[in-house]
């Protein structure tokens, strides 16, 4: 068995917008996953991320580039990549037509799974998914967290090597993202393994082995949390709060010299520093420069969104727990 699940080589989407437009949805993504992995895929609206997962779980052909899964080219062999791949994409493709159930024993039966099987593995995931009291319901009338629910019921009900998870938690309530989190966290521990991407910065922060971090259809970084920190140039910001933020007031943080970058992020203005324990005296003398009353100062490390705003120049979603 290779180390490696999955490998992406120069891959490639354009897409026509309209008759004379085209967009480079992907433009030549390279990157591998181990296996066993929980994978990170970051990056904000519009990246690419959807399309890159729509190619490599077959549900869209790319205009060029190379996939493997299991060492197996993706391109020339279809069918037998989608035995290993569990998808729960980012829209809603149950069929509506059908009840829950019935959603999860086509789905089994169309990967070959017995009767006794099939019906066994239904009935566990709908208890957990809290979807039993719902399971002979056309999923029309299910509302947006039950359908979500049961899209990623039915992504495991094969019990996939690879599983692709396109915003899984969103429309999530707290309770059944952290449902969907120890059972990820089960499954990957039997061996299955994670592909994730999310805006919640710290769902990665805390459960990825590695990231890629994308932007405009190109990879802009990859590794583990701590390998991406290391990419800013310094681990310690102040955030300080302002009566008044001025948008000029970053230029003039920038040209400080111990101050290696600046940005301002919701209503801080952020100052990412050159040293560790920077000299607190002197930034507050740089403050009263700037004729406005100065309502908190604090020193953080960085986090995962502060790298992903220093790669892309925008923010990812954070519920406010790490920071
Ligand atoms: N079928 C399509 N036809 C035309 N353009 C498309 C199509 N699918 C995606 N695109 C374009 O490709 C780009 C990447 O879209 P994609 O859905 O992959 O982004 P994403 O990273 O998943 O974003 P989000 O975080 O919003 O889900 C966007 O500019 C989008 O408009
Ligand atoms: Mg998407």
């Amino acid at each position: 068995m290779s180390e490696i699940i999955l490998k992406v080589e120069n891959l490639k989407k354009e897409f026509l917008l309209s008759k004379d437009r085209k967009i480079k949805a992907v433009k030549g993504i390279s990157f591998e996953v181990k296996r066993g992995e929980i994978f990170g895929f970051l990056g904000p609206n519009g990246a690419g991320k959807s399309t890159t997962i729509s190619m490599i779980t077959t549900q869209q052909e790319p205009t060029s580039g190379r996939i493997y899964i299991d060492e197996q080219s993706l391109l020339e062999n279809p069918a037998l990549a989608r035995r290993k791949i569990g998808v729960v994409a980012q829209h809603n493709n149950l069929d509506r037509g059908l009840t829950a159930r019935e959603n999860l024993i086509y789905h089994a039966k169309y990967f070959g799974m017995d009767d006794s099987t099939a019906n066994k593995r239904a009935n566990e995931y709908l208890e957990k998914f809290g979807l039993k009291d719902r399971e002979n319901d056309y999923v029309r009338g299910f509302s947006g967290g039950m359908a979500q629910r049961l899209k990623i019921a039915r992504a495991i009900m094969h019990n996939p090597d690879i599983l692709f998870l396109d915003e899984p938690t969103t429309g999530l309530d707290p309770s059944y993202r952290t449902v969907l989190w120890d059972q990820m966290l089960a499954l990957n521990k039997e061996g299955t393994t994670i592909f994730l991407t999310t805006h919640y910065m710290e769902e990665p922060e805390q459960l990825c082995d590695r990231i890629a971090i994308v932007d405009q259809g190109e990879l802009k970084a990859i590794g583990t949390v701590e390998e991406l920190k290391n990419l800013i140039p310094t681990t310690n910001i102040i955030s300080i709060k302002l009566a008044n933020l001025d948008k000029g007031f970053v230029e003039k943080a920038k040209a400080l010299p111990e101050v290696e970058n600046a940005t301002i992020q919701n209503d801080l203005l952020l100052l990412y520093m050159k040293h560790e324990h920077p000299d607190f005296n002197q930034i507050l003398e740089w403050v009263k420069t700037l004729n406005t009353t100065l309502l908190n100062i604090s020193l953080s490390t960085s986090t995962l969104d502060d790298v992903f705003i220093y790669l892309t120049g925008k923010e990812g979603i954070n519920n406010g727990e790490n920071k």
